[in-house]
C-alpha cells in the first residue's frame, strides 16, 4: 500500500512530455537562476541540502529521462514541477544539473 499512496503524489507524466523538454536545448546559466529560484530551498546550493537527494550522487546515476521526469513528476516529498515550470525552465534547470554534477555514468546506476 504505502508505495502506492507514494506514487499518487507524483504527477503522472507521458514520455511525449520528457521527450519534448530532451528536445530543447538548455542554457545552464539560465538554469543556475531556475534552481537558485525553485530548487535550492531543499537541495541547496551545492545539491547537499536533502539526505535523501543528494544531487552530486544522483545526477550522474541517472539517465536523462529519469531526471527530467522527477523534475516534472516530483518523486514523493519534492513537489511537481510540470504545471509551474516551463518546458524551456525545466531543460534550462537539467542543463545546470548535468553541467554542475556530471553527465549519464551507467556504471553508476542504482540497480
Ligand atoms: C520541498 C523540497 C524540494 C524542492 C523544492 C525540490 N526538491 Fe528535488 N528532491 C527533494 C526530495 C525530498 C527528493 C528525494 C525524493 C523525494 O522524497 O521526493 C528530491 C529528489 C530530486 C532528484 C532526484 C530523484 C532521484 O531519486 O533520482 C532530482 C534530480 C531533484 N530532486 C531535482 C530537483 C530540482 C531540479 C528542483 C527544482 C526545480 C527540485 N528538485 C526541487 C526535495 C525537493
Amino acid at each position: 500500500m504505502i508505495p502506492l499512496l507514494l506514487l499518487a503524489c507524483a504527477a503522472h507524466i507521458e514520455p511525449a512530455q520528457i521527450d519534448s523538454v530532451l528536445a530543447l536545448t538548455g542554457d545552464a546559466d539560465a538554469g543556475n537562476q531556475v534552481y537558485k529560484d525553485n530548487c535550492a530551498d531543499c537541495h541547496d546550493d551545492d545539491g547537499r541540502g536533502q539526505k535523501s537527494a543528494i544531487l552530486p550522487d544522483l545526477i550522474p546515476a541517472n539517465t536523462d529521462d529519469d531526471i527530467v521526469e522527477n523534475i516534472l513528476a516530483g518523486p514523493s516529498i519534492m513537489p511537481n514541477f510540470v504545471n509551474h515550470l516551463e518546458d524551456q525552465q525545466v531543460a534550462d534547470v537539467f542543463a545546470y544539473l548535468r553541467a554542475t554534477f556530471g553527465e549519464y555514468d551507467p556504471s553508476l546506476a542504482e540497480e
